[in-house]
């Protein structure tokens, strides 16, 4: 199980002190999909950022399994990152000179060696994601859902125990979006991860498992 224990997180200090999250607590079970809701700038990309480990909290925990993420070492918090977190922010961050499928297969081939096994999962996900056409094209000649939709495989490609994604469908339509969201769902209950989608589409939110609503930093409920 996930667990977000009493997060506050502030920015700056004094007079121009923002409070982006307020004691924000929930848990979620594994092979579900939350939703996270809030208009922009309710701390929901705070939030992810802090569950991610790119930004420290003020003060509250992150529990994965029944142990403080904070507790870690430095060592064992950056493996966590490295293979157990999917993280998909809007800006995607494609690696421009690399296909598709080249970019799915980034980490393995970083790693050092590129098996069968990861070249069956690349071409699984290109085609559960409708880019097995587009699998040898670079990201410049792709559309913008096409882009986000490689993005989120190429984070899906190692089975992270959590999938955080920042705004998946922002820059598509509605009908795109929601199928960007079911296929998501369908990975994370077929192999039983986690995961944690920013949206402030309520239709999107709505074909998720679980909903969490911000408002100005604090839980709506
Ligand atoms: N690095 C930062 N420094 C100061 N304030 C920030 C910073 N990042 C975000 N904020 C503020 O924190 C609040 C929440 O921001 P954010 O988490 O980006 O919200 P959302 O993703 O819901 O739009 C906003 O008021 C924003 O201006
Ligand atoms: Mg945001």
């Amino acid at each position: 199980m996930f667990e977000v224990r009493n997060i506050t997180k502030t920015y700056g200090s004094g007079r121009t002190q923002v409070t982006a999250l307020d004691d924000v607590s929930f848990t979620l079970d594994r092979g579900r999909l939350l939703a996270v809701l809030g208009p922009s700038g309710s701390g929901k990309t705070t939030l992810v950022s802090i569950i991610a480990g790119l930004l420290q909290p003020t003060s509250g925990e992150i529990v994965i399994g029944g142990q403080p993420v904070h507790l870690r070492s430095a060592a064992e918090a950056a493996r966590f990152r490295r293979k157990e977190v999917g993280l998909v922010f809007q800006d995607h961050h494609l690696v421009p000179y690399l296909t598709a499928r080249d970019n799915l297969l980034l980490v393995p081939h970083l790693s050092g060696r590129v098996s069968r096994a990861d070249r069956d999962r690349a071409d699984g996900l290109l085609a559960d994601f409708g880019l097995a056409e587009r699998a040898t094209h670079k990201p410049g000649v792709l559309s913008g859902g096409e882009r986000q939709r490689v993005a989120i495989a190429r984070a899906l490609m190692n089975v992270p125990e959590i999938m955080l994604v920042d705004e998946p469908t922002a820059s598509l339509d509605t009908e795109r979006g929601l199928q960007v969201v079911e296929l998501l769902k369908q990975q994370i209950h077929e192999r039983g991860m986690t995961c944690i989608m920013v949206t402030h589409d309520p239709r999107m939110a709505e074909h998720a498992d679980e909903e969490l609503r911000l408002l100005d930093g604090r839980v709506v409920v």
